[in-house]
């Protein structure tokens, strides 16, 4: 559990696929995703299971907020693609629950991360790709100490059209803890 006063980062539990499929069929939630196809409930089901045989840093973990003095989970985030030489991770969230966007909480979760990879995994990298058709997710990342580093053009496509993909960053040395 990664603690934070409004945030906490949680392990997955089964009992989250139904609503982790609701989400990943949202057209909303999915526009920022590379997501083009059904997500079944029992494809979930075997994501969930292949969990088990991951590299730990990397499974993912639910978003939870809380409301009303309950922990509510909200979508998840997760490190992928770690390199133990360069000590480099992509990262990548969703906030499934579109009651909870824009109130920071996507910010705090990443602020959380930074914390988790950089304090605990001695991380010197985190990286993240984002549509530039996402302007959300884009700001929510410059909040978080996230800079540009370029883009990859008609790297993406949605909706009939190609878009750009921004890749951003932050260092170990960049990196300010805030208080979350
Ligand atoms: C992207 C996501 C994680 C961001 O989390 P969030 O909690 O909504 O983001 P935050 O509230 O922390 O920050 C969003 C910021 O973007 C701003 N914003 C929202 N819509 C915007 C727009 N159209 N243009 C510019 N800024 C916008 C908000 O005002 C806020 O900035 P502010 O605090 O300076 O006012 C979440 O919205 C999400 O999961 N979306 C669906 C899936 C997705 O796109 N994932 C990312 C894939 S790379």
């Amino acid at each position: 559990m990664i603690l934070g006063k409004r945030v906490r980062l949680a392990p997955i539990e089964r009992s989250l696929i139904p609503r982790y499929v609701e989400w990943l069929n949202d057209p909303e939630v999915i526009a920022g995703l590379t997501i083009h196809w059904a997500i079944t409930l029992a494809g979930e089901e075997a994501w969930f299971d292949g969990l088990a045989n991951r590299d730990p840093v990397e499974v993912p973990l639910s978003i939870q907020v809380l409301t009303d003095g309950t922990w509510l989970t909200v979508g998840n985030i997760g490190f992928h693609a770690m390199d133990h030489v360069t000590h480099a991770s992509e990262i990548g969230i969703f906030i499934g629950d579109k009651r909870f966007w824009n109130s920071g909480y996507g910010t705090d979760a990443m602020r959380l991360m930074l914390r988790y990879g950089f304090g605990t995994l001695n991380l010197h990298r985190i990286w993240l790709r984002v549509f530039a058709s996402n302007p959300r997710a884009v700001r929510c990342y410059e909040k978080a100490g996230f800079v540009h580093e370029g883009t990859m053009r008609d790297s993406g496509y949605k909706d009939g059209k190609y878009v750009d993909t921004h890749f951003m960053s932050v260092l170990r040395h960049e990196w300010q803890d805030v208080d979350v």
